[in-house]
């Protein structure tokens, strides 16, 4: 991802390892600052995933991917290291997806350094095909970050988005801002200002307005998990973008890596939801929203029936959610992905 630092453009990967630790951009501190945290040992690569340093479900696999070697490497208990890992976040299946790879490869740091690149490419690819939904001054409303923050580097729903406008298509991107935690007014926005990339962000609520007076053209959403039958989770108020985009006959793309597909659930209903802490709701920094003695509800994702997806956009092509034992066959004959 392309970044401004001091009026220099810069290269910046949302994770990667140098010097024997795991780098990562503290997506906390974001638009504000940009700070890495270096992660020394599993409790350190526990604590960035569980308390979101970094979050998006391909970069939380690849910091898993990093953050296992380097234990490896550390000569920790690697039975340890992996259940403190893989019960970070439980609804993200590129986690375990890339636990699953780890364990395979031997923990080798080779092995983590591949994950991160294929990973990357096959954003890439995602963005390729996905430019190819995206017209002249599209209009395109997204929710959450599914940037490269999200990833390590190109994003899966702005992967497409950074393409098309390389390519002169001028896109303009409705940023839901993404409560409770902000990943679209702080991350989002961010990514696509650094690119120059025309945007503006709405409050949560307003979608369902811009989509029925007509100025939203597609919708472009990630994924944390898909199921067999093509229900998916992502951040909580997907569905109801997915609901009204319906309503309105705008196409809703979700796009997504092989990882993140579980082919082993046929539906949605078996996606595990992380609830978060209250306070992520009850607050806004240092302020408190209501009344000292109400309680509030934190799912971090929900799940969208298959019904409300036009196609979900992958680095194998674009699939209707009828076609995914497509991708499933084309899954078990990629060596990385199987
Ligand atoms: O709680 P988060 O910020 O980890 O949730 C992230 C999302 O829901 C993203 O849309 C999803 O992981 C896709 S990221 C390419």
């Amino acid at each position: 991802m392309k970044v401004v630092v001091d009026g220099q453009e810069k290269n910046l990967l949302a994770v990667w390892y140098e010097d024997h630790v795991v780098k990562l951009v503290d997506q906390r501190k974001l638009p504000e600052k940009i700070e890495i945290f270096e992660a020394k040992n599993t409790d350190d690569i526990a604590h960035a995933i569980k308390d979101m340093l970094v979050r998006g479900a391909p970069a939380i696999g690849v910091t898993a991917a990093y953050g296992l070697a380097m234990a490896k490497l550390n000569k920790e208990d690697m039975d340890a290291a992996v259940d403190r890992i893989s019960k970070t976040r439980p609804t993200a299946f590129d986690l375990f997806k890339a636990i699953k790879f780890m364990k395979e490869n031997n923990f080798d740091l080779n092995s983590a350094r591949r994950y991160s690149n294929e990973i990357s490419g096959r954003s890439k690819r995602i963005g390729e095909y996905g430019n190819g939904l995206i017209k002249q001054g599209s209009r395109i409303l997204t929710h959450c970050n599914a940037g490269a923050l999200a990833v390590v580097d190109w994003g899966t729903a702005l992967a497409p988005i950074r393409i098309a406008s390389s390519e002169g298509k001028k896109p303009f991107v409705f940023v839901d801002e993404t409560r409770p935690r902000l990943q679209g007014a702080k991350l989002t926005a961010w990514e696509l200002q650094q690119e120059g990339i025309d945007h503006a962000i709405i409050a949560d609520n307003a979608a369902g307005y811009f989509m029925k007076k007509g100025e939203v053209d597609l919708v472009i959403v990630g994924a944390d998990r898909i199921a067999a039958n093509g229900d998916f989770a992502n951040k909580i108020g997907t569905y109801e973008k997915a609901v009204v985009a319906k309503a309105n006959n705008i196409p809703f793309y979700v796009a997504a890596p092989g990882s993140t597909f579980d082919f082993s659930i046929s539906s949605g209903d078996q996606i595990p939801i992380e609830e978060r802490s209250q306070e992520e709701v009850l607050m806004i920094g240092q302020n408190r929203l209501g009344p000292a003695e109400s309680k509030a509800r934190n799912p971090a994702f929900d799940v969208t029936p298959n019904e409300y997806v036009s196609a979900f956009i992958t680095e194998y092509g674009i699939f209707r959610p009828q076609e995914l034992s497509k991708v499933r066959s084309l899954m078990s004959s990629d060596l990385f992905m199987r």
